[in-house]
């Protein structure tokens, strides 16, 4: 923090501390020690305010709470750059702001220490499992579990079924690959995929022509009536640009994350005529955060676990 920053908080806190000390005492002053029954003359539907000394109580609670602020200010860091009183740690080299004294950032470190020391070693041990055999065991599995909530529920959602934008994890609709090592490689390394944008390349007709022909693709759906597009032309413009990527039947190319587009689940960005032509139109960018600084390999491991265990539920319940 500058030294402007540092003065402008202290100068504003303490003279807020003084300001209170201040209206505290001088709104006591003159005042009448004793309850009376005068009334400061006003009353609002019937309502009368007298003329009273605030309570004891509460006169020594807000003098309790002056107390406590200054005690704090003086202990914690609080005041701009005041580091507070209260000891750091023996070897503040240790921590990676070096600095010494208390801060909730070093709390925070010494709390995930000793979380790495009692939770690292059941992590190592899972980590040179191979990932199906750790998603057979219900304590990795519990473990995956929290990860997942607390690191990717936020994008593919508590029960990882996805949502608009990200893929479902239990499905077997993979973008990437459903293989243990494929899931781990998306999770750690992250992933981007890029769909280009087709509008310059083909024009408004020709996007609604290959948006009528990927949606004749999927079972079940047909398209609107006023549609003004043809299949047929939408298919010659399919083999001409877009098998490169999802392939000669359209089914994918899970090296390019290219998604099968046969068959609706797969969809994330939605298949109706309008979303289709959307992101034919304008390209899309889906993007997996890479996991590898944030979580290691370790941690990844098990959520890779989680989520290979995720999906074959589905393939033990289709049998
Ligand atoms: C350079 C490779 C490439 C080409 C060429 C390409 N695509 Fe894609 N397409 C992708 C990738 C990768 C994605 C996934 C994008 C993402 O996940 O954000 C994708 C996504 C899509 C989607 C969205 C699927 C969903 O999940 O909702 C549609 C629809 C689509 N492409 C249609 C087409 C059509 C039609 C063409 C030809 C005009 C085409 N693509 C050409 C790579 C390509
Ligand atoms: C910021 C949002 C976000 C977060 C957080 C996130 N993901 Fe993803 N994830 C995505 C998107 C978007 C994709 C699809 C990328 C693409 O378009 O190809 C994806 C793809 C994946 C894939 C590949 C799916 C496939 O079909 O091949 C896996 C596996 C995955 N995520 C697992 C995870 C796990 C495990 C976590 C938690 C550590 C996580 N993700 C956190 C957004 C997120």
């Amino acid at each position: 923090m500058t030294t402007f920053w540092s003065s402008y908080i202290s100068v504003l806190t303490l003279g807020s501390l003084i300001g209170l000390t201040w209206l505290l005492l001088s709104t006591r002053k003159g005042q009448s020690k004793d309850t009376t029954d005068h009334t400061m003359g006003h009353s609002f539907d019937g309502i009368e305010e007298y003329d009273n000394p605030l309570p004891k109580w509460w006169f020594w609670l807000f003098v309790a709470t002056l107390v406590f602020a200054v005690g704090y200010l003086v202990l914690y860091p609080g005041l701009g750059n005041w580091k507070g009183l209260l000891p750091g740690y023996q070897d503040p080299t240790e921590f990676a702001n070096g600095e010494a004294g208390w801060t909730g950032a070093h709390e925070w470190e010494k709390e995930m220490a000793k979380a790495d020391a009692r939770f690292g070693p059941i992590f190592a041990k899972f980590a040179a499992m191979p990932i199906e055999d750790v998603a057979n065991d219900p304590q990795a599995l519990q473990m995956g579990a929290r990860l997942f909530a607390s690191n990717c529920s936020v994008c593919h959602g508590s029960d990882a079924k996805g949502a608009y934008g990200f893929p479902n994890l239990t499905d077997q609709d993979w973008r990437w690959g459903g293989a243990p090592e494929t899931i781990k490689a998306s999770i750690l390394n992250g992933r981007h995929g890029v769909m280009p944008a087709w509008a310059e390349v083909i024009g408004e007709q020709g996007v609604a022509d290959v948006s009528a022909y990927v949606l004749s693709n999927l079972e079940g759906r047909s398209l609107p009536e006023n549609a003004r597009a043809d299949v047929a032309k939408g298919q010659e413009i399919f083999a001409a640009n877009c098998v490169a990527c999802h392939g000669p039947e359209g089914k994918g190319t899970p090296l390019m994350g290219a998604p099968d587009l046969t068959h609706p689940q797969a969809f994330i960005y939605g298949s109706s005529f309008a979303q289709l032509q959307q992101t034919i139109r304008y390209g899309r960018q889906g993007q997996m955060p890479a996991q590898v600084d944030m979580q290691g390999n370790d941690k990844v491991h098990l959520l890779a676990a989680y989520v290979y265990s995720l999906s074959r539920e589905e393939v033990a319940e289709a049998d």
